[in-house]
């Protein structure tokens, strides 16, 4: 409508204004995923945005995501200003795996490698020896293994559990999860492939391991793309935040996409399928971190030890990935 176009533009002006790039997640809503590749930003997992941040010449960096994202952009980037919607978009993951116990957890395995998901702060990346995103966390955890490695797991228990699954690997758990993928049921999901006898089921492994079980494809948000672009079935039903269908529809248009079911209906669950502080990613966001002078609910600054320590988990990350 005219409000939000007129949003829109004030952003696009102000974005080259002031040197900036707007860098957004795919669980965002449409209309900001639209609006970053309009504006020559970038839509993409949380392991891109990282890359594509450190490597664009902007000055400021409007993360367009919850607050890790901004954090990790700090850390690999301290000479850029990094700006988002909010500071309050936050992720259940980070939020249950506090620094203070995540270090009693550490220190009573000192023989353990430490490799933590990209989801948490810049302090327990600080402690970690490895970061990785969800593109990149089976092979990582493969490598390490082939080197006999012990590893401490955080902070997701169902990607955790998926991939200990999968390597065999001694890991061990924190019992971290996701509102949003926590919330897939498998029994609704067979019902609905009943219906759907040709589809095939799509799930990000942030699910519980019922539903990874039921999967034709397990996998980051960018590697479900993918899927959804290259399996030769017409129909998807999809596992994952539902802000991922503005990129999934694109790259596989004429496909039909269906949204896995979440546990309840929108009263009783928390988030049916849904990433409530991506949600808070709106334009209204977006222009007050642009126009605001008081950046104090906008800027993400990391401390200077725990940036220089945090790097190293996160460049071995980037470099392995390469
Ligand atoms: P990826 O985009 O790396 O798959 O991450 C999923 C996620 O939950 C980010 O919040
Ligand atoms: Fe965190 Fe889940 Fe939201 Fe991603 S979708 S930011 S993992 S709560």
């Amino acid at each position: 409508d005219a409000e939000k176009a007129q949003y829109k533009a004030r952003i696009k002006q102000l974005l080259i204004d002031q040197n900036a790039v707007l860098v957004a997640h795919y669980y965002t809503d449409p209309e900001i995923q639209a609006l970053a590749e309009e504006t020559g930003g970038c839509v993409s997992d949380s392991l891109e945005m990282a890359r594509f941040g450190r490597d664009h010449p902007a000055k400021t960096l409007i993360v367009a995501g919850v607050k890790f994202m901004g954090e990790t952009a700090k850390i690999l980037s301290p000479e850029k200003t990094i700006l988002m919607p909010t500071l309050d978009a936050t992720c259940s993951l980070d939020l249950g795996c506090p620094i203070e116990q995540f270090n009693e957890f550490c220190d009573a395995h000192p023989d353990h490698t430490v490799v933590v998901y990209a989801n948490t702060s810049a302090a327990v990346k600080a402690r970690a020896d490895w970061v990785v995103t969800s593109s990149i966390a089976l092979e990582i955890v493969e490598h390490l293994d082939s080197q006999d490695k012990k590893i401490i797991w955080a902070p997701d228990r169902h990607l955790g559990s998926y991939i200990n699954t999968q390597t065999g690997a001694d890991m061990l758990l924190w019992q971290g999860e996701c509102i949003v993928h926590d919330e897939f049921q498998a029994k609704a999901l067979r019902e609905l492939k009943k219906l759907h006898p040709g589809a095939a089921i799509l799930v990000h492994p942030e699910s519980p391991a019922s539903v990874v079980e039921l999967a034709d494809a397990v996998g980051s948000t960018s590697q479900l793309i993918k899927a959804a672009q290259t399996m030769a079935n017409d129909t998807f039903i999809v596992a994952t935040d539902r802000g991922i269908f503005y990129k999934m529809q694109q790259a596989a248009p004429g496909k039909t996409l269906l949204e896995a079911p979440t546990g309840g209906n929108g009263a009783t669950c928390k988030s049916c399928a849904h990433c409530p502080w991506m949600a808070m990613n709106g334009l209204q966001a977006i222009e007050a971190s642009l126009v605001d002078s008081d950046k104090t609910n906008h800027e993400i600054f990391v401390d200077d030890e725990l940036r220089i320590k945090a790097l190293i988990p996160l460049s071995r990350m980037l470099d392995f990935a390469k």
